[in-house]
């Protein structure tokens, strides 16, 4: 598992005991209208998440780290395997009271930094809802370009993504001997 400083955050991992912490930032009202609901109670999927978290790291050499400003929890930011895609996705979420002063995009290009060096991607993606325009605007500031608009488990989305300009043909999810996948079918 990786932790990353940059200039303000840490980032590092999340861990059982952030449960309480990481509910109250990602099933914030404000911030939950704009990601997948809960398919059971919040402190159950965000227990659910953690564990999940936890087995790419120790599969993938990568999950979202949860984004640490001195020791409070204000988010999660990082990468994450999506396989409705067969693709690696860069995702970001804050409470709001840390809206607003470059946080995700500062977390979110030491993902990409990580995906595209550490790793070797060779693409990451985010998507977002249509109507998400901060979260758009993070892409746009992270140099990602818009390519389509796809559905996500019934939910419509546009798909922006960068690749990796050293190492272009690397597979998308970082394993060694993988084919890279095709083109996404859902737009
Ligand atoms: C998406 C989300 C993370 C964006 O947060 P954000 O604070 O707008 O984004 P950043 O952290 O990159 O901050 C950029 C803003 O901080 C400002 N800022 C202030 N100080 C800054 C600094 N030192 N460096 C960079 N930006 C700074 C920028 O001007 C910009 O504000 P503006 O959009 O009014 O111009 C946030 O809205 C959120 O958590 N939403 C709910 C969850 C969500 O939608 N997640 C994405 C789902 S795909």
């Amino acid at each position: 598992m990786t932790v990353i400083k940059t200039r303000r955050l840490l980032l590092r991992p999340l861990e059982p005991g952030d449960t309480e912490d990481y509910v109250a930032m990602r099933y914030h009202p404000e911030v939950a209208k704009w990601l997948m609901p809960a398919d059971r109670d919040p402190t159950d999927s965000a227990r659910v998440s953690i564990d999940r978290f936890a087995a790419s790291w120790r599969d993938r050499r990568y999950a979202p780290w949860g984004v640490f400003l001195g020791e409070r929890l204000v988010g999660q930011c990082g990468l994450n395997f999506v396989p409705e895609f067969d693709a690696v996705e860069v995702l970001w979420a804050l409470h709001p009271d840390a809206w607003g002063q470059g946080y995700a995009t500062e977390g979110a290009q030491a993902a990409l930094d990580y995906g595209f060096g550490a790793l070797g991607l060779g693409l990451i993606f985010a998507i977002t809802k249509p109507e998400n325009i901060a979260s758009q605007a993070v892409m746009k500031r992270l140099g990602l370009a818009y390519r389509r608009n796809v559905v996500y488990r019934g939910m419509d989305a546009v798909w922006f993504d960068a690749v990796n300009p050293q190492a272009p043909s690397s597979p998308r999810d970082g394993s060694p001997d993988r084919p890279p996948p095709p083109p996404s079918h859902r737009s």
